[in-house]
This record gives C-alpha cells, structure tokens and sequence, in this order.
C-alpha cells in the first residue's frame, strides 16, 4: 500500500466500505476527514458553477424509470467490452487489461479485441484462454415496486434527470438561452474489474453542469476572463500544444469559444481546490472513444500514482439527449427563440373551405380545419390526417394553397447541451496526492497535507500547551467560539505540542491556535502556520478576522503579526 493510502486510511479520509464482512471492489465509505474534505471541494464546485454562471442547481431520483435509458441510448450503448476467462472465470474490462499487459491502445469496439486477443494470443493472469468477447452494460438494474414491478436503473450519470425535466427548467428560465442547470449527487455503474481503488467506484458522486445554449451561438460571454489562461491540451491525435485559450480557439485547436470558456473555467475550479498545474492536461477524445452522446469531448486529467485519470470531462452532446427524449415521450421539447426583429417571408398556407369541411365532416370538422390551418402546404390531390388514431383523408376540393406573406417573430429550437461533468471522488483523490508532502521539521521528517486552506476539513486546531485545568477551560472556550463563527475547528490535548502539531500537519489543517502562559498575562494565543511552522503571537479579540481573512486567502501569517517563531 502507498504511503499516502496508509496516511488516508489510518487517519479516517476514507477506507473501503462493508470491511468486516470482507469489503467489495469499487465502494468506499469516507470518514471524517475525507467527507468534509469532499464538501468542502463540492462547495467550491457550487461557487464557480452554480453561483456564478448563469445556473441553477436541482435534485432529481438516483432510481429511474427504463424509458429514460432506452431514449437515452444507455440501455444499449453504455456498455464496455468484457473478457471471461474459459478457466478461472475471471471477467476483466478488455481495454483496460489490453493496456496493462501489451501497452496498447485497443479500440472500444469487440471486433478490435477480438483482433488484440487473437494476433497476440492474449491469455488470463492464470494462464487460462479467453471466451468471446463481449458487451456488458454497466448500468445496475433494479424493479420498481412489488410484484412483477416494473423495471428501473439507478442513474449512471445525474445529467439525464436534467434533460426529462427541461420544459419546466426551460419555463423556469423564461426560455431565454443560455442557462445552465447544475446536479450534484451520486452515480453508479457497474464497472466490470474495479482494481484501481478509489479511482474507479462502482458508486460515485458526480457534479455535473448542463449549459443549453443556442446551436449557433456557442459562445460564452465571460470568456475573456479565461483567454489568456495558459493550458496544456492534447487533441484527439495525439498532438500536444502549450497554449492560451485564445490561441486555441483561433487555431482551431479548439471547436469553438464556449468549450474553451468551459476548460479554462474547469482548470481554474481545480487549481484552487489544490490540483497542481504541473501534473494536469487537457485531452481530446479520440474518435473511437467519445460517448455515444457526444459530438466532441475533452477530459481534464491529472497525473497521479494510477498514471494520468480523467477527473472531468466536457463534453459538446448537441442536441442528442433532447431531441431523443422528445421523441421517445412525444414531448415538445424545443423552446421559441424571438428574434430580435420580425423577419418577413413568403410561405404557401392551406386555407381550409369551411362551408365544405362542415357538412362532410360534420363532429370532426373542427379538428380538420384546426389541423389544416396548422400543417404545411404541398401541391398534392389530398392530404391524410391523423385525427384521434384514426387516418382521415381530406380531399382538395376542402382546400385551397395561397401563398402569403407572414411575420415571423422567432423560431422554434431544440438547444444544444454543453457539459462539463466532474467525478468528486477522482478530484478529491488528486488533490489528495497532489498536496501530500514530506519535509524536515526541527531534524526529523514530517508528513503534511498541503491542502489549500479553504478546503482542509479541519481548519483550526486549537490546543493547550499544558494539560491543566485552567490552560483546557480557555482552548475549549476559544474552540467554541470558533466553531460559532464558522470556522471548522477541532480541540486537542492529548500529546506533546510537538506531536499534536505534527497529527494536524499529516490531515492538512493549516493553523493551529495554542493557549500558553502568556495567554493568562496578555489575552494573546499563537497561531501556527501548517507549512512554514513560523508563529505569530495575536489578541484574541483580533483571532476571528484575522483566521477568516487567513483562511479565504493565501496571505502570509506575517501580515497579522511579529513573527517570533521560525
Ligand atoms: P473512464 O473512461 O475513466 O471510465 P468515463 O469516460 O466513463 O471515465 P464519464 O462518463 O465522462 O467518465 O463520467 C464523468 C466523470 O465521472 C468522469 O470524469 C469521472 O471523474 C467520473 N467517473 C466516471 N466513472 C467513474 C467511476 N467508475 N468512479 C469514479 N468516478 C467516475
Ligand atoms: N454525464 C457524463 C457522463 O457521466 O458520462
């Protein structure tokens, strides 16, 4: 086990769940300090995507009905090819074991690792051959309600309970593009050979922004916060640039404006939750590889222990998942774009001769004429409609073609869904690994978790420098205050100071507040800095601006008082 899963484990980030009935591949539980991590990190999510975008945030069921998935296009295509072994029964995810054992890229497809297997007469780790391979959706099927029930799947993605409510989100938006509609919360797939542990669950927790926008506007208006954003980008050929995003929407390095806008925003988001720069990309699917769903994808990944892992990806999926639903539901789901001033134009229209419907038709008229008026004009004999499920055929002599010309005020369009979705838990991990860090400490070596400051699960550790009555009354009174102020905080006395100081370097929290004698002469406490180890001395009447101000910034403890501890 690596150094920093034991540290993780052994100080309650996360640990795999059902363990002492022997665990299961691809759960883990979060503990303390892993959970409030994650928080902190889905907080920070919330500020850039919800609260400062053009976005709202909504919660739909994680257990839904099969017709989602069969228009969706997951009940058929959200499947990896799988490999069983003919003699130890062992069922591995092909392309991924491809890669481990021959280091080659295998197309997602049966026919390329069928063609793998054979032309390298690829076997199992036991020695065993392999059976055909084959499909396996990685959706978890469940029944809905007793009996026969009927057939359900929990959500592989949260995005879908998005797209099936878009009327009232789109009615809530006053049909007025761009919005954006924001979904935190679990996801679960069933993924065939989870062995890279908490890189890949089998239950995850997603947060995913869907941002409709007109298809021919993909355009954002705050990209120029972002233009001048250096990134490192590999396109879908492998080619690698180092440039800034203005560049390369102009060299056409990236599709269009929006996309950008949406990796400069996502390299931001993770930067300040403590990915380092040095260690992430962004990466162009390649043609075989994009979902079913998507017309063009790029993944943030970050390199970490298990070699470069997607974190994020955004995707352009068009106008798939609204136009598959609508005609899967029979729902209109496109919204009436205004423009901005009425364009006049010549159309052929059909005027229904209301003193011949009448008669002929006599209950059905209305609905003749109103169907008529309502469908486009074609030179033909006779026109066929569908009343009721039942075929009328309504000849010319009902009608008449006129051509007119009308004033259109707008026209009807299915938007388009950019989105950028993130995986919680591989943006927790990273960050994880990316802060993790040794240094010397007053000649011996110390573990610490550079976490930036507004995301460490324990903000504030507040702790006697003696275990006397007198010196835990006053930690405990200021841990109190602390905690009403909003400032997530922990007390500890057990321990020398030198050790508790280290307890709190190894889970990342960034001050520590001491209670000493001279907290009895002055009303002063120390505060600690986590990654210089330099201490200031301040009143504890200034304690509370002065860790908020720390704590929300990157300044340095020197600001707010005389160093007096290197
Ligand atoms: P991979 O290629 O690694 O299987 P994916 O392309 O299937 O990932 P997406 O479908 O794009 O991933 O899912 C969006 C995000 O959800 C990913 O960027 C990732 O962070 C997260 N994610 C997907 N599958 C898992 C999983 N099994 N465990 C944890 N996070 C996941
Ligand atoms: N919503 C993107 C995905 O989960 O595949």
């Amino acid at each position: 086990m690596s150094e920093i899963m034991e540290t993780l484990i052994r100080r309650g980030f996360l640990w795999q769940s059902f363990e002492i009935y022997g665990g299961m591949a691809g759960f883990i539980d979060y503990g303390p300090l892993g959970n409030g991590l994650r928080r902190r990190i889905e907080d920070l999510w919330r500020e850039f995507f919800v609260v400062n975008e053009r976005a709202v945030e909504i919660d739909t069921p994680t257990v839904c009905v099969e017709d989602i998935f069969i228009a969706s296009g997951h009940a058929t295509s959200f499947t990896d090819v799988a490999i069983e072994c003919k003699k130890c029964g062992r069922v591995f995810r092909a392309d991924h074991y491809i890669k481990e054992k021959l280091g080659i890229e295998a197309d997602e497809t049966i026919e390329s690792v069928k063609e793998i297997v054979e032309s390298f007469d690829l076997k199992c780790e036991c020695g065993g051959e392999f059976d055909e391979p084959k499909p396996f959706n990685l959706m978890f099927e469940t029944k809905i309600g007793p009996g026969k029930g009927k057939k359900g799947y929990l959500r592989p993605e949260t995005a879908q309970g998005i797209f099936i409510a878009f009327k009232r989100l789109a009615d809530y938006f006053r049909d007025r593009l761009p919005f954006g509609v924001a979904q935190i919360g679990r996801a679960y797939r069933n993924e065939i050979s989870p062995r890279q542990g908490v890189i890949r669950l089998r239950e995850f927790n997603q947060a995913e922004l869907e941002f409709f926008v007109h298809p021919k506007e993909k355009t954002h208006p705050g990209f120029d916060t972002y233009a001048n954003d250096r990134v490192r980008l590999v396109d879908k050929n492998g080619n690698e640039y180092d440039l800034t995003l203005k560049e390369a929407v102009e060299k056409g390095v990236i599709i269009n404006q929006i996309l950008a806008y949406f990796i400069g925003k996502t390299r931001r988001f993770l930067l300040k939750a403590g990915i380092d720069d040095a260690r992430l990309r962004f990466r162009q699917h390649r043609d075989d590889e994009r979902a079913h769903y998507a017309s063009d994808c790029w993944d943030a990944e970050a390199f970490t222990s298990y070699g470069w892992i997607e974190v994020v990806g955004i995707a352009d999926r068009g106008d798939y998942d609204l136009s598959s639903h609508s005609r899967f539901s029979g729902e209109d789901l496109s919204i009436f774009v205004p423009f901005s001033e009425p364009v006049k134009v010549r159309r052929k229209k059909i005027i229904p001769k209301m003193n011949k419907i009448g008669p002929a038709f006599r209950q059905k008229a209305k609905k003749v004429v109103e169907m008529l008026s309502s469908i486009e004009a074609k030179d033909a004999d006779y026109v066929e409609l569908d009343i009721d499920g039942e075929k009328v055929r309504v000849d010319r002599e009902f009608f008449d073609i006129q051509e007119v010309e009308e004033e259109i005020h707008g026209e009807k369009v299915v938007p388009h869904v950019i989105e950028p979705s993130f995986g919680l838990d591989r943006i927790t991990f990273a960050v994880l690994e990316h802060s993790f860090d040794k240094d010397i400490v007053d000649g011996e070596e110390r573990r610490v978790l550079r976490l930036k400051r507004w995301v460490a699960p324990v903000q504030v550790a507040v702790l006697p420098l003696l275990s006397k009555g007198d010196f835990e009354a006053k930690a405990k009174e200021i841990t109190v205050m602390l905690k009403a102020a909003g400032i997530f905080t922990e007390y500890d006395d057990s321990g020398s100071i030198g050790r508790r100081y280290r307890r709190f370097d190894e889970i990342g929290t960034p001050f520590c507040v001491t209670v000493d004698h001279q907290t009895f002469e002055d009303n002063t406490v120390t505060i600690r800095d986590r990654d210089t180890t330099r201490q200031i001395r301040i009143g504890l009447d200034e304690l509370i601006p002065a860790l908020k101000e720390l704590l929300s910034t990157e300044k340095d403890i020197s600001e707010f008082g005389v160093i007096f501890k290197e």
